[in-house]
C-alpha cells in the first residue's frame, strides 16, 4: 500500500511548453528536483528481516539539477563530512547508471549537478536524497511522466548502486516525506508505507560522529552475527517487535516520555548486534546525561550520527555539549515534505 497522502503527480506539461521555447529561442533550461534526507527514529537493520520500522524526512535536501549534454558530467556540490563523496565516488556512479537504465535512458549523456543543503554523510539518508532527486529531475529533462511511485521505484534502483539490497526505507522517506511505518514483505520484495501523523511537536538533536560507514558491509557483519548466533539474534528481534508496536503507537499518541525509552532501549539492541561505535556511544550518553528523552544511533551506524529526542531548553544544550566534545551537532526539524520539482 502506498502512503495515504495527497500527492501531485509530476506534471511535464510545463516541461515540454519549456523545451520547445528552449529549442525556438536557444536557451538551456535546467530540469531541478529536491529531496529530503531522512532519519530513522526505530528500527534500523531489523527492517532488513522484514520488521517495521519509523522514519521521518528532514528539512534539509539534496537538490539535483539535469540537463541533455554532449557528454555525462557529474558536479557534486552537496557540502559532506570529510572524506564521504570520495568514498562513494564508484557506488554513486553505479547508482547512476542503474537509475538512467531504470528510466529507458541508459547511454543518454546528461549533465547532472547536484547541491543543496543537506551534508552528505552517513546516517541522514543522503543516497536516498540524491537518488530520488536525481530521479525526479531525470523525470522533468525527459518528460517521462512518471507518478511519484514510479519515481521511488527509480530512486530504489539507484539505492542499490550504494546498499547491494537495501530495504527501500531510505528512498521511500525521500520520495514520499513526512513520518512513515515502513515494512518490507519479503515474500514479495513489496515495500508497505503508512504515513503516520504524530500529536506532538517532535524536536529531535543529532550528533555527528564524522564517520562514514558503509551499509553493504554494516549490514553483510549482522548477518554473519546472527548466522553464527540465531538464538540471541530471535531474542533480540523478538524484542525489537514489541518496541515496534508500542513505538508507533507513542509516535503517533505523541507520547515523549515513552518514545524516548523506547529509543533508548533500541538502542541497547543495535549495540548487542554489534553495530554501534565508541564514538556513538560517547554521544549517546553526553544527549543522555543532558537531558534527553531517548537517544540512539540512526542508520547503519559504526559511524554516522546519533539522534536525541528532546523537549525544551534541552536541545540547545545538548547541541552545544556535544560541539564541545568536538563533534558536529544541530537540532533538525523534521516531517519535511517528500521529493518535488523545482520551477
Ligand atoms: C540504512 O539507512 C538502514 C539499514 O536498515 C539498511 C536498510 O534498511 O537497507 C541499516
Amino acid at each position: 500500500m502506498r502512503p495515504n497522502m495527497v500527492v501531485p503527480l509530476f506534471s511535464s506539461y510545463p516541461r515540454r511548453c519549456e523545451t520547445i521555447i528552449s529549442r525556438l529561442f536557444g536557451s538551456r533550461v535546467v530540469a531541478k528536483a529536491s529531496a529530503p534526507g531522512k532519519l530513522i527514529l526505530f528500527g534500523e537493520h531489523f527492517v532488513v528481516y522484514g520488521m517495521p520500522a519509523i522514519a521521518t524526512a528532514i528539512e534539509s535536501r539534496t537538490v539535483a539539477e539535469v540537463q541533455r549534454a554532449e557528454e555525462f558530467s557529474l558536479l557534486d556540490n552537496r557540502p559532506e563530512t570529510p572524506g564521504y563523496k570520495k568514498e562513494k565516488h564508484d557506488q554513486q556512479s553505479d547508482s547512476i547508471r542503474r537509475m538512467l537504465k531504470a528510466m529507458g535512458l541508459e547511454g543518454k549523456k546528461v549533465r547532472i549537478v547536484l547541491g543543496g543543503g543537506l551534508i552528505a554523510a552517513s546516517g541522514v539518508g543522503a543516497s536516498g536524497a540524491s537518488c530520488a532527486a536525481i530521479a525526479a529531475a531525470l523525470n522533468e529533462e525527459f518528460g517521462l511522466g512518471l507518478d511519484r511511485d514510479k519515481i521511488n521505484d527509480v530512486a530504489y534502483e539507484g539505492e542499490k548502486g550504494y546498499h547491494g539490497v537495501p530495504s527501500g526505507i531510505d528512498n521511500c522517506c525521500s520520495t514520499y516525506g513526512g513520518f512513515i511505518h515502513f515494512r518490507k514483505d519479503l515474500k514479495t520484495g513489496k515495500s508497505i508505507i503508512r504515513q503516520l501523523h504524530s500529536k506532538a511537536r517532535l524536536s529531535i538533536v543529532v550528533g555527528n560522529t564524522g564517520l562514514t560507514s558503509n551499509t553493504t558491509k554494516v549490514v553483510g557483519d549482522v548477518k554473519a552475527k546472527r548466522d553464527k548466533d540465531p538464538e540471541k539474534f530471535q531474542r533480540i528481534f523478538d524484542n525489537y517487535s514489541k518496541i515496534a508496536d508500542e513505538a508507533t503507537v507513542s509516535v503517533e499518541k505523541g507520547d515523549l516520555v515513552k518514545m524516548g525509552l523506547l529509543m533508548n532501549m533500541n538502542h541497547l539492541l543495535l549495540e548487542g548486534m554489534g553495530v554501534s561505535c565508541d564514538e556513538l556511544e560517547e554521544l549517546v550518553e553526553l544527549a543522555s546525561k543532558n537531558g534527553a528523552l531517548g537517544a540512539k544511533l540512526t542508520g547503519t551506524g559504526r559511524g554516522g550520527l546519533m539522534i536525541a529526542l528532546v523537549t525544551g531548553e534541552a536541545g540547545s544544550k545538548i547541541a552545544s555539549v556535544i560541539k564541545k566534545a568536538g563533534f558536529h551537532s544541530e537540532i533538525m526539524n523534521i516531517g519535511a515534505e517528500g521529493v518535488k520539482v523545482i520551477r
